[in-house]
């Protein structure tokens, strides 16, 4: 079966720009894209603020029919009720939200998230209909001991414990020792763990599931790497962290088919 995905280009914030700061850099980005409508409009974008800027970033995206997906990095396990500090996929659903990014590396360094809380969080996306974006990597030291796939799929294949066949989701690769690293995995070695986390879906949650869904390439993307990794057959799109920060940065990233060629 033939599938075309729609690349994804995805911009995670992590803890960086206030409400004002972060309504100025979609306004920039916006403007910055402008005359590139055509391959602009070929690619799915979502930016990924804090918390504190979901309200203003939809505002001005809804006002602006600015064509960016919105999505919040993280989100409670539980419905509602006493939580203290948490925020539920019921209240990013009612901002617009449409993704949420789940099990990123440092939310498992940070907090302690496991697996088991990492397949939750899942479920709780699915049940508020935000398409989850399961992240997996292995560290350095997984690296040495076990090879760049093993870890990785054991992750995803935690995650989608319980998910419905068919079910839209998408997965980021991030090697956790590529991510804010400046050194990136190479396009060849991300290939394959790609590939193998695209077998891990087709088991799971089926063939056309796997055929459908966007896999995603982070740690260390920049303008002048995106295209290698975008020429790769199993690379879908990327998540971009410190790029997706800087307006010429993002957009150039955003513009990856200028150097593809495509
Ligand atoms: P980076 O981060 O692009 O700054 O390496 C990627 C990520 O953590 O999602």
């Amino acid at each position: 079966m033939v599938t075309t995905r729609t690349p994804l280009i995805a911009g995670n914030w992590k803890m960086n720009l206030d409400h004002l700061q972060a309504v100025a850099l979609v306004q920039k980005l916006f403007w910055a894209l402008r005359d590139a409508q055509h391959e602009f409009e070929s690619v799915d974008v979502t930016v990924f603020p804090p918390f504190t800027d979901l309200r203003s970033v939809q505002t001005l995206v809804d006002a602006d029919k600015i064509p960016f997906g919105l999505g919040a990095q993280d989100l409670s396990v539980h419905a509602s009720g006493a939580h203290t500090g948490d925020v539920s996929g019921a209240m990013l659903a009612k901002l617009a939200c449409s993704q949420v990014i789940i099990g990123h590396s440092e939310r498992r360094q940070d907090h302690g998230e496991t697996d088991a809380v990492v397949a939750a969080k899942v479920q709780a996306a699915l049940a508020n209909g935000l398409v989850p974006v399961i992240c997996v990597g292995e560290t350095s030291e997984d690296l040495e001991k076990f090879g760049a796939s093993a870890v990785p799929v054991a992750q995803l294949e935690q995650a989608l414990e319980g998910v419905a066949a068919g079910t839209e989701i998408v997965v980021a690769y991030e090697p956790v020792w590529a991510i804010g690293s400046g050194q990136a995995a190479t396009p060849e070695q991300a290939q394959q763990v790609c590939a193998a986390l695209r077998a891990v879906i087709a088991e799971k949650i089926g063939d056309d599931a796997a055929a459908a869904t966007r896999v995603l390439y982070g740690g260390s993307v920049k303008s002048t790497n995106i295209a290698a990794f975008m020429r790769e057959p199993d690379i879908d799109g990327a998540l971009v962290g410190g790029g997706s920060l800087k307006v010429d940065e993002f957009a150039s990233i955003i513009r990856f088919q200028k150097h593809v060629g495509v």
